[in-house]
C-alpha cells in the first residue's frame, strides 16, 4: 500500500512535471522556418496575406476541407499575432463574400463604434481647437473593437469545417511557441517602443524591458497573455472577448487611462451584414463595401468616371491616364468630405453618388490639359434619397472568395496594449471628422456626415472588392493604406482590366495617390519617368514624392482557369496556393 502510494507520488511529483514539461519544450518550437512568396499559380485556391506564417495558416485551414471564410478567420486570428502593427483582435474591418457559385453575395460591417460616452467635440479643448494626437493616441483614441464579433458572426454563417477552435488554434500556437520576426517588424517595434509605454499601462511581450535592447530580425517573440486571450475566444466564441475575463481587463485598462470604453459597450458591439454595393466597368461587375466605408462609393465614381475614356489606348502611366485619373480622385474625395459617413446615423446618399449620370455630370469641366484646383472643386449635389490596415484575399477549392480588410487604424493602433491581455487597441475615432474641416491622420477632412456620436462607425476608406465576369469570379482585390486605399484598389483593376496586367504585375507596379485635399499628386519613387513629371507639372499638378502606397493582395482567376495569387513586394506579404 505504502509502496504503491510512494510509486504514485513519484509519478504525480517527478514523471508527470516531466511529462508536462517535455510536451512544453516540443510545443514550444518557435516558428522559423518560413519566407514570403509574392506570386503563385494554383489549381484550387489561394491565400495572400500580409505575413507569410498566416498566409500558411490560412492555406492548412483549406487542406483540411475548410472553405473562403474559415480560412480568412483563421488568417485573421493569426495576422493578430504575427502582424501586431494592423493584425488585430482590437481593430475592426470589413468582410466582401461571393460563394463559388455566385448565388450569395454579402458583405460584413465589423467596424469599430464610437464609445457610449463619445461627443462630436470631445477632441477639442475649451476654445473648440483640435488637442493634438488625443484621437490618435492612447486609451480615449480607441472605438469599440469590431474584429472578433466580425470572425465568430462570419464563422457561424459561412463555415464549412463547423470547428471554431480549429480556427482560432494556430494563432494560440503561434502566440505561445513563438516565432521569428521579420525585419520591418522590428524596426517598427523599435520606432514604437516610447509610444507604447507612453500610452499603455503595463508590461508586454512586445516591449523590451531594457531601453538599450533593441528588436532585431529573427528575434523570437513569445505573446503568452495574447495566448491566454485567444484560449478564452477559442473556448467561448465571441463572449471570450466581450465578456469575461478579456472585457474585465479591456475596462480595468480603460480605467487606469482614461478611456470611455465599458462593459456596456463591449457587450453591446454588434457586426452587421450589409447589401454589398455592386456596379459595373466595362462589363465585370464591382462587388464591394457600402458605408460605412467611403471605398466602394468612391471606387465605382471612379472607375465610372474613366470608362469613357479610352485608357488602354492612353497608355498605362501615361499623362493622359495619370491626369484622368488625377481628376476623376479630385471630385470623388470632394464628394467623400461631404456626403460619407455612417449611414445608420446620417442619410449618406448612396444611389445618387454612383449614379452613371451623375458621375457624367460631375466630370463635364473636366479639362484634358489642364489641372483643376482643388479649392474651385467643391462636391456635387447628387440626387439624395429618402432614406496600420491588413487586407487578405482567399479564394477556396470551391471558388469562394473572401476579401477582408481590417485595422488598427495607424501602425500599432493608439498604442496601448491591454494590460494582461496582450493585444493593441485601435485608433479608429480619428477617421471621424474630429472638427469640421480639420484634417485625420490621411489629411481627409468632413463634416457633419462623419461628425463623432456615441455608437457611430467613424467612415473608413477600406475597400476590400471582388470582380466578376458573365457571373463568374474574375479577381479579389483590397490593401491596406489609409486613404490611398481607394485609389490603390482602382489603379489595380484598371491595371488588370485597361492595362492587360497580370495579377503579380498589376500588383507590383508603382502607384500615385491624389484625394482633392491637400492638392496634391502623392507618387511613388521612380513610377514616373522625368519627361511625364515634367508634362503633369505643365498641367499645374502638383506632384510630390511618397515612399510606398499600399500593401495590395490580389487573386486573378485566369482564362485558362488557374488562380494566379499576388502578394505585394513592398513588404513582407505572401501569396501561396494549391
Ligand atoms: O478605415 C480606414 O480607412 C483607415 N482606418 C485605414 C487605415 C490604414 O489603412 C492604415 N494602413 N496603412
Amino acid at each position: 500500500m505504502n509502496r504503491n502510494l510512494s510509486r504514485l507520488r513519484t509519478l504525480f511529483y517527478f514523471l508527470l512535471p516531466l511529462s508536462i514539461f517535455l510536451a512544453s519544450c516540443k510545443s514550444a518550437k518557435p516558428f522559423t522556418d518560413y519566407k514570403s512568396q509574392k506570386s503563385v499559380i494554383a489549381d484550387k485556391a489561394v491565400v495572400s496575406a500580409a505575413h507569410p506564417l498566416a498566409t500558411k495558416v490560412g492555406l492548412n485551414i483549406i487542406k483540411q476541407g475548410g472553405n473562403a471564410v474559415d480560412a480568412a478567420v483563421a488568417v485573421q486570428l493569426a495576422l493578430a499575432v504575427v502582424y501586431p502593427r494592423a493584425g488585430n483582435l482590437g481593430g475592426g474591418g470589413f468582410l466582401v463574400y461571393r460563394s463559388g457559385d455566385g448565388s450569395e453575395v454579402n458583405t460584413l460591417d465589423f467596424r469599430e463604434k464610437a464609445p457610449g460616452a463619445a461627443s462630436r467635440d470631445m477632441y477639442l479643448d475649451n476654445n473648440k481647437n483640435v488637442i493634438e494626437s488625443k484621437s490618435q493616441k492612447g486609451h480615449y483614441a480607441s472605438g469599440v473593437p469590431g474584429t472578433v464579433d466580425g470572425c465568430y458572426k462570419m464563422f457561424q454563417k459561412y463555415s464549412k469545417l463547423k470547428d471554431w477552435k480549429k480556427l482560432v488554434q494556430p494563432a494560440i500556437d503561434l502566440a505561445k511557441n513563438g516565432f521569428a520576426i521579420t525585419e520591418s517588424e522590428a524596426n517598427r517595434l523599435n520606432v514604437n517602443r516610447l509610444e507604447f509605454i507612453k500610452s499603455s499601462t503595463m508590461p508586454s511581450a512586445l516591449i523590451l524591458k531594457d531601453s538599450a535592447m533593441k528588436w532585431k530580425t529573427g528575434d523570437i517573440l513569445r505573446q503568452p497573455e495574447l495566448a491566454k486571450t485567444l484560449e478564452r475566444i477559442r473556448d467561448n466564441g465571441r463572449e471570450g472577448f466581450y465578456a469575461g475575463k478579456t472585457a474585465d481587463l479591456i475596462v480595468a485598462e480603460m480605467k487606469r487611462g482614461n478611456g470611455l470604453i465599458t462593459k456596456g459597450d463591449l457587450a453591446n458591439y454588434a457586426a452587421t451584414w450589409r447589401k454589398p454595393l455592386i456596379g459595373k466597368y466595362r462589363g465585370y461587375d464591382i462587388i464591394t463595401m457600402p458605408p460605412p466605408s467611403s471605398g466602394g462609393i468612391a471606387l465605382l465614381q471612379l472607375l465610372g468616371t474613366v470608362e469613357d475614356y479610352p485608357l488602354s489606348n492612353y497608355g498605362f502611366h501615361s499623362p493622359e491616364a495619370i491626369h484622368l485619373f488625377i481628376e476623376a480622385e479630385r471630385r470623388a474625395y470632394a464628394d467623400r468630405a461631404e456626403h460619407l459617413g455612417d449611414a445608420d446615423f446620417y442619410p449618406v446618399p448612396v444611389n445618387g453618388l454612383t449614379a452613371k449620370s451623375y458621375i457624367v455630370n460631375r466630370f463635364k469641366d473636366f479639362m484634358p490639359n489642364r489641372a483643376s484646383k482643388s479649392d474651385d472643386i467643391k462636391a456635387g449635389e447628387p440626387h439624395k434619397e429618402s432614406e496600420q490596415t491588413t487586407h487578405l484575399s482567399i479564394v477556396d477549392a470551391d471558388g469562394n472568395a473572401a476579401s477582408v480588410t481590417t485595422t488598427l487604424n495607424d501602425n500599432y493602433g493608439c498604442r496601448t496594449i491591454v494590460g494582461g491581455a496582450g493585444f493593441l487597441l485601435n485608433n479608429e475615432m480619428d477617421d471621424f471628422s474630429v472638427k469640421p474641416g480639420v484634417p485625420n491622420m490621411y489629411g481627409a477632412i468632413g463634416g457633419e456626415a462623419n461628425a463623432i456620436l456615441a455608437n457611430k462607425r467613424p467612415l473608413s476608406s477600406m475597400t476590400p472588392t471582388i470582380v466578376t465576369k458573365d457571373g463568374k469570379l474574375f479577381m479579389v482585390v483590397g490593401t491596406p493604406g489609409g486613404t490611398t486605399i481607394i485609389t490603390s484598389v482602382f489603379q489595380v483593376i484598371t491595371n488588370v482590366i485597361d492595362f492587360n496586367m497580370s495579377a503579380t504585375e498589376a500588383t507590383h507596379a508603382k502607384r500615385f495617390h491624389s484625394q482633392w485635399k491637400p492638392d496634391v499628386v502623392m507618387v511613388e519613387k521612380d513610377a514616373f519617368s522625368d519627361l511625364t513629371v515634367k508634362k503633369l507639372k505643365g498641367m499645374g499638378h502638383n506632384i510630390t514624392a511618397r515612399p510606398y502606397i499600399g500593401l495590395v493582395e490580389t487573386i486573378l482567376v485566369r482564362p485558362d482557369g488557374k488562380l494566379e495569387g499576388a502578394a505585394d513586394n513592398r513588404s513582407d506579404d505572401s501569396a501561396e496556393g494549391f
